[in-house]
């Protein structure tokens, strides 16, 4: 029964990092999937790479912030699938500065893509997702969602939205079968933290703030999303599962 069996899935930005991590977990449970990112050699070297093992893989280079691809994505949809049951709004990027350090184009680049995307993609995949007889969104935030962990403000106000996304959704999609949820992790090695990790006393700062005194692996996170997209979570509802070593629970 844990299995995504006979289930189409979509992860955006499933090049790298927790994505890869949700491609290759989608695949090992038995899904089809397609993934997106912007790097055109990542997104065909990994999907080669899946197809080797005989996984039913697609990997299509698309931007999030862009209308162009969102069609893109839409047309391979409708060419190849006709409908949708598991969407991962994954693709993500943090420019970390102070507020006042922010050029407009890039607080709003972040928010292009970590926000305004995800609604996007959704909205104009929902036909498809209406086609599916149980389907899943699944969004990843943050723990930067909710408190103040020092990722500069315009990613901690992009994940903030995407918490009431979901939600909102939720409500507005429940008459369609479709559920709507989030995914909050705390510090996960991937290519997005690699430099900030390496950093000895930024990484001796977060595990001072997380019982488990570690940081999270891809596969952690994955498996929350995972869960989420299989209808063995089928009540749960715009719920925002955080992963975060018990960091949010210590007040000292
Ligand atoms: N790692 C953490 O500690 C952590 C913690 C909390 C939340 N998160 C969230 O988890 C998600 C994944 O993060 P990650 O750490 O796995 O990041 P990552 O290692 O940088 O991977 C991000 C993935 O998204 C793709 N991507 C970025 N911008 C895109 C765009 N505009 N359109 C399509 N694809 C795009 C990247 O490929 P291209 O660059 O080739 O496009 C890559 O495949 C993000 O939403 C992030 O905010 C991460």
């Amino acid at each position: 029964m844990w299995k995504l069996e006979n289930k189409k899935a979509l992860v955006t930005g499933g090049s790298k990092g927790i994505g890869k991590a949700t491609v290759i977990e989608f695949l090992e449970l038995g899904a089809e999937v397609l993934f997106t990112a912007r790097n055109e050699k990542e997104v065909y070297s990994l999907e080669t790479e899946l197809r080797k093992n005989g996984y039913k893989v697609t990997g299509l280079v698309a931007d999030s912030a862009k209308s162009k691809d969102i069609e893109k994505i839409k047309d391979w949809i409708e060419e190849n699938w006709k409908s949708l049951d598991i969407l991962v709004n994954n693709a993500g990027i943090n420019i970390r500065k102070k507020a006042n350090d922010y050029s407009e184009e890039e607080f709003r680049k972040v928010l292009e893509i970590n926000l305004i995307a995800p609604f996007e993609i959704s909205r104009k995949l929902y036909p498809f997702l209406k086609n599916s007889e149980k389907a899943s969104i699944i969004n990843v935030a943050s723990s930067a969602a909710t408190q103040d962990v020092g990722t500069g403000t315009p990613y901690a106000m992009s994940k903030a939205g995407l918490l009431q996304q979901s939600r909102s959704l939720a409500v507005e999609w429940a008459a369609d079968n479709i559920r709507v949820n989030s995914v909050s992790p705390w510090f996960t090695k991937t290519p997005l933290t690699e430099g900030y990790l390496h950093n000895e006393e930024k990484m001796r700062s977060i595990l001072e703030r997380t019982p488990l005194n570690r940081v999270a692996e891809a596969k952690e996170i994955s498996s929350i999303i995972s869960f989420l997209a299989m209808d063995k979570s089928s009540f749960i509802m715009g719920q925002n599962i955080i992963a975060d070593g018990g960091m949010s629970i210590t007040a000292l």
